[in-house]
């Protein structure tokens, strides 16, 4: 008799590899697999892989080589996500104990992979890149964060913005039918969940295939889905960001009042070379949309600093820039060269020390807009979906409609479960976090 089929999985990067590790997860479930918590229980081991900064490969391959010894004892290792689709074969010759090497645009083919891999195969591939149409829709999703359920609405990147790698890693552009997508929502309220993130590179980038929705009527029409109380999506791309989006957010309570919207720089000469294909000015119009709105809507973006030819003056326009939005959170890197990536033959040429001088100077700026911002909060009462709780401190983690972090006591006597809703009396706040008690 075979032994048990048992796999073990490890995710790394973004919130869509996230998902897709709950889709993959499913569809192994349903071929017969039981996901255990070490790589020592398994027979199958999977990183699902991020390549997105900082020599993102050497550390998958560190990590392959650590388990290596496993290979002996039978074990089988399969390399998923987007260093799988940028490094390809060449895994197998860096890696040869690995048996399977996936990127994201071939996981509907999984099920006859994993056949191929159970007939004892060793180098398969599913490297499909940008030919594919197809998504990787399932049936079988797992659905392993209890408070917080994600749609996948629209896979890839058709941008190819000079410094990124995503366009070469998820392949091309390709939304799902928004009647699958509002299906799945319901399916999703039916099972409980409250919470919906609709999921996309660039979410909303979205063209319906079948023709009915726009973006922003799929945002409402999932914010109307019975049962959700909450509805999130990211990330939004300002190219295809429309002011139908704010309208949708006036219109309908359960779409929360929180924007991501990546800038990357504030300089208009850098932006062009990054092939960001809009000017600060652009920017700020959509910027003004949201800030018309009748709800007041919290603003968070992406910044690269450093990127290739970025003078002292075009980082001065980034931290002005910080300074006219007033942003409620800030993801800022240093520009970091990837594989295949068109800025890589642009001379990089600002020093190490440089970046992080950069980085640290607008972090420290962006803390202080922060401060001020939160601290409008003081003494406001927020509904708060419950996260988690942390019985050392004797708190209750969750988060308000705005994506703000807050941690708050209850006398209550018994923690409450997460996903559940709370008002909460902001007591203190910090430039990160929300503090208070439930009322
Ligand atoms: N599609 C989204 C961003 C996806 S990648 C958008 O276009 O806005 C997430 C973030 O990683 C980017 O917003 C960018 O700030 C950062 N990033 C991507 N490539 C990078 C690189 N080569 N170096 C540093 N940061 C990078
Ligand atoms: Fe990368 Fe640009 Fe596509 Fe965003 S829009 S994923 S930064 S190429
Ligand atoms: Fe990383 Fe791929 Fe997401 S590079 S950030 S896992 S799209």
């Amino acid at each position: 008799m075979a032994t048990e089929k048992t796999f073990y999985i490890e995710t790394f990067g973004c919130q869509m590899n996230a998902h897709d590790s709950e889709k993959v997860i499913g569809t192994l479930q349903q071929q017969g697999y039981r996901q255990v918590e070490s790589e020592e229980e398994a027979n199958l081991i999977l990183y699902n892989t991020c390549s997105i900064r900082d020599k993102a490969e050497q550390k998958v391959f560190h990590r392959l080589n650590d388990y290596k010894a496993l290979y002996k004892q039978g074990k089988r290792f399969g390399v998923l996500g987007c260093v799988a689709q940028q490094e390809g074969e060449k895994i197998f010759e860096r890696a040869p104990f690995v048996s399977l090497v996936s990127g994201s645009a071939s996981y509907r083919k999984l099920p006859e992979m994993l056949v191929r891999l159970e007939s004892g195969e060793t180098r398969i591939t599913g490297l499909d890149d940008r030919q594919t149409e197809e998504t990787f829709e399932t049936d079988f999703t797992a659905r392993l964060n209890p408070y917080r359920s994600y749609i996948t609405i629209i896979e890839g990147c058709d941008k190819f913005c000079a410094y990124c790698v995503v366009p070469y890693t998820r392949g091309k552009e390709r939304s799902r039918g928004s009647a699958s997508v509002l299906e799945e929502a319901r399916r999703i309220a039916d099972m409980g969940y409250t919470e919906i993130q609709l999921l996309g590179q660039n979410v909303n980038s979205y063209r319906d295939p079948e023709g009915n929705r726009s973006f922003a009527e799929l945002l409402a029409a999932v914010g109307q889905v019975p049962g959700i109380r909450r509805v999130r999506f990211t990330t939004s791309h300002p190219r295809d960001f429309t002011r139908d989006i704010v309208e949708a957010i006036d219109a309908v309570p359960t779409l929360c009042d929180h924007i991501h919207l990546p800038v990357q720089s504030g300089s208009a000469k850098v932006l062009k070379q990054m092939a960001r294909e809009y000017t600060p000015e652009w920017y700020l119009e959509r910027i003004s949309w949201i800030k018309a709105a009748r709800r007041q809507i919290s603003l968070s973006t992406d910044i690269i600093v450093g990127f290739p030819g970025e003078t002292p003056d075009d980082f001065i326009q980034t931290m002005n820039l910080l300074a006219e939005v007033e942003y409620d959170c800030v993801f800022a890197f240093k520009y970091s060269p990837r594989p295949n990536t068109p800025a890589l033959t642009m001379i990089d040429s600002i020093p190490e020390i440089e970046k992080s001088a950069r980085l640290q100077a607008l972090l420290d700026r962006q803390r202080e807009i922060q401060r001020v911002n939160y601290a409008k909060h003081l003494g406001k009462t927020l509904e708060v979906m419950v996260e988690g709780v942390n019985p050392a401190r004797g708190q209750i983690a969750g988060r308000s409609s705005q994506n703000k972090p807050v941690n708050f006591t209850s006398s209550h006597g018994i923690a409450p479960a997460p996903g559940s809703y709370q008002n909460v009396r902001i007591t203190a706040t910090h430039p990160n976090s929300l503090v208070g008690e439930a009322v």
